[in-house]
């Protein structure tokens, strides 16, 4: 459970501190916490942490994984292999902070550059206005995005059991640019080269068009989770929670170069 939400708990909660902190742990506060919390992360996460499931993550790979999914007229078998994706720890954060008095939290993440390399195959139909169409491609991935953005805002509020909730989420992502350079070998050039420039001014149409969405979606899958982590946890323990966390990644000293 830790692991899946450690990075939306990161990126939900940025908040930096650009001094560092040398007052003991009852001194520091929640946005200073997370911020030692976050740059721990970006530390650990070449080195993964077996104890709390964290695999690495910088680079993160994927050797092989295979799928089948069927619904309807779509009946999808394929696999994705060699997959290596760059850039998880070199977020910045821009800003973040926690207002006491409001308990209204926000943040502004960037990731300048994710890489994105693999590649996959997948053979079936796939169901268009009712009509299965053939489908079967074998594509060598090479995908690169730049300054990824999430800006987010967010108020703690008390949960049944007395601890924290989160309520009031609101959260937007930016993409500035998709640069696609894949490559199908049942294409020929020109083909490959339509789908890339289709791929990269679809992807950031996609971002802008998802954007009503987003709020909603974190809210169905991904806030009941974390508020289940928060609902016996008061802020001071979450504090005490980020702080000793961020020791711990610290004391690992990773020093693998992702
Ligand atoms: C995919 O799943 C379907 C339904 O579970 C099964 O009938 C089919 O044999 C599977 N195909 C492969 C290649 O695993
Ligand atoms: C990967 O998927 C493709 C398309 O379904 C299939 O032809 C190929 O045999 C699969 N490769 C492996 C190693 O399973
Ligand atoms: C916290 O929010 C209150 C109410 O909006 C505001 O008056 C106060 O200045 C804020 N505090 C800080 C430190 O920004
Ligand atoms: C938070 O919870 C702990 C453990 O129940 C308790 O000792 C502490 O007083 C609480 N802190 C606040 C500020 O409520």
């Amino acid at each position: 459970m830790f692991a899946k939400c450690s990075l939306f708990l990161a990126l939900l909660v940025a908040a930096a501190s650009s001094t560092p902190v040398t007052q003991d742990n009852t001194m520091i506060g929640y946005s200073d916490a997370v911020g030692m919390f976050l740059h721990a992360w970006q530390k650990i996460i070449p080195c993964g942490f077996a104890a709390d499931d964290l695999p690495v993550l910088a680079p993160l790979t994927v050797d092989f994984y295979a799928f089948n999914y069927s619904n309807g007229n779509t009946n999808i078998v394929g696999n994705v292999s060699n997959i290596r994706i760059s850039g998880l720890n070199n977020f910045q954060i821009l800003s973040g902070g926690y207002n006491d008095s409001t308990q209204r939290a926000f943040f502004d993440v960037i990731f300048p550059q994710l890489q994105i390399l693999g590649s996959y195959e997948i053979e079936g139909t796939f169901g268009v206005g009712g009509f299965p169409l053939p489908i079967k491609q074998s594509v060598l991935i090479n995908k690169k995005l730049t300054d990824w953005r999430f800006i987010g805002e967010y108020t703690f509020a008390q949960s049944n059991s007395n601890g924290l909730r989160i309520s009031d989420f609101d959260l937007k992502y930016l993409v500035a640019g998709v640069k696609a350079d894949n490559w199908n070998k049942y294409m020929d050039v020109a083909t490959n080269n339509f789908m890339n420039e289709f791929i990269e001014s679809f992807s950031l149409l996609f971002a802008e068009e998802i954007q009503p969405y987003v709020n909603t979606l974190f809210a169905t899958y991904y806030l009941p989770a974390i508020n289940d982590l928060l609902a016996n946890l008061n802020l001071t323990q979450l504090t005490e929670f980020f702080v000793m966390q961020a020791e711990m990644w610290n004391n690992a000293d990773c020093h693998v170069k992702a």
